[in-house]
C-alpha cells in the first residue's frame, strides 16, 4: 500500500506536518502482482514495485531478468497478462500508451529517436511541439515560436547543451546525444521518467556526465531506471529493486541490497563474490 492513503486516514488535522512528511515518501507508481507471459514463458512474475515520489529508483538484475519487459508494461507498449499498475493513485492498467504519456509517465527513447540531421535546438522544439500538440493556428503566431525557442533553450540549459544548440545532433558525442535525449524527454514534462540503460556503451567521462544529469533532473521529478553500471546505481539510486527470472529478488537501498547473498549469487553465481563487479 502507498503511504498516502494511510496517512490521510490516520493523520489528525493538527498534524499537517506529519501528513506532509508522509506525502514525501508516498509512492507515485505501484504495481501489484504485475505479470507478463509470452506463450507460457513468464518474463515478469507477480512483481510488486513501489516507486517513491521524488526518488531515483533503479531496476537491476542479470540479463533476461525482465527489466525491459517491465518497462514495456509500465508504458503499455505491452499489455500485462495479469496484475495492475497504479500511477499517482490512478489505475492505468487498461490505459493506452498515449494516455499514460499524457499523465506524465515518459520513457526516454533510444538514440535513434533523436533526429540526426536536425539541430540540437530543433530536436527539443519538435519534442515540445509534440507535447503542446500545436495546431497550425499556433504556428501562425511569431510570438509562440519565440516562446517555444526560449523554452527549448531552457531545457538545453538543464542538460548543459546550450552551447551546442546550433549543431546537428549527428555531430554530438555519444554522451551528449543521450543528454539531448533526456532534454527531449523533459520537454514532455514527465512526472515519472523511465530510463532504460542510460549509460550503456559510454566511456567513463560520459557516464559521469549522465550520472550527474540524472541526479539533477531527478531533483524535481521521479526517475525509474534500468542500469547495469553498479557505480552509477550505488551513487545515485535511493532504492534498488533486483529482478531475477522475472520476479523480485530483493529491494532496498544499495548498501542493503549489495550485501544480500541471494543478489550476489544471482549476479556472480557465488555468494562470496562482490556485486561491484556486476556488468
Ligand atoms: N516479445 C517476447 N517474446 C518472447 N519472449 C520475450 C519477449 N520479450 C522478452 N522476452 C523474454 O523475456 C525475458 C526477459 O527479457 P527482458 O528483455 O525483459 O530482460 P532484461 O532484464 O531487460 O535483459 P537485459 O539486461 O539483457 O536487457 C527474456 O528471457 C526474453 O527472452
Ligand atoms: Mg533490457
Amino acid at each position: 500500500m502507498c503511504g498516502l492513503s494511510y496517512s490521510c486516514r490516520v493523520a489528525p488535522s493538527g498534524f499537517a506536518f506529519l501528513l506532509l512528511k508522509e506525502l514525501d515518501v508516498d509512492c507515485i507508481l505501484e504495481t501489484r502482482k504485475l505479470t507478463k507471459e509470452f506463450k507460457g514463458f513468464v518474463a515478469v512474475d507477480r512483481v510488486d514495485l513501489r516507486v517513491k515520489r521524488g526518488s531515483i529508483h533503479a531496476l537491476i538484475g542479470p540479463n533476461g531478468a525482465g527489466k525491459t519487459t517491465c518497462f514495456n508494461l509500465l508504458t503499455k507498449f505491452l499489455n500485462p497478462t495479469s496484475g495492475s499498475i497504479l500511477f499517482d493513485g490512478t489505475d492505468i492498467t487498461q490505459q493506452a500508451p498515449a494516455e499514460i504519456a499524457r499523465l506524465g509517465v515518459i520513457r526516454s527513447f533510444q538514440i535513434s529517436a533523436v533526429f540526426p540531421h536536425l539541430t540540437v535546438l530543433e530536436n527539443v522544439r519538435v519534442a515540445l511541439q509534440r507535447k503542446l500538440k500545436t495546431s497550425f493556428q499556433f504556428w501562425k503566431s511569431e510570438r509562440s515560436l519565440e516562446t517555444l525557442n526560449a523554452r527549448a533553450m531552457e531545457l538545453l540549459g538543464a542538460v548543459d547543451l546550450e552551447q551546442f544548440a546550433d549543431l546537428t545532433a549527428v555531430e554530438l558525442s555519444y554522451g551528449r546525444k543521450r543528454a539531448l535525449e533526456i532534454a527531449t524527454t523533459l520537454a514532455m514534462d514527465p512526472k515519472l521518467m523511465l530510463l532504460d540503460e542510460p549509460t550503456q556503451g559510454m566511456g567513463l567521462e560520459d557516464v559521469d556526465r549522465i550520472r550527474q544529469l540524472i541526479k539533477k533532473v531527478a531533483a524535481s521529478r521521479t526517475v525509474l531506471m534500468v542500469e547495469h553500471n553498479m557505480s552509477v546505481v550505488s551513487s545515485i539510486a535511493d532504492t534498488i529493486t533486483v529482478l531475477q527470472r522475472g520476479a523480485t529478488l530483493a529491494e532496498g537501498p544499495y548498501t542493503e541490497v549489495s550485501r544480500n547473498p541471494a543478489v550476489i549469487e544471482a549476479y556472480m553465481g557465488s555468494a562470496s563474490a562482490e556485486l561491484k563487479g556486476a556488468h
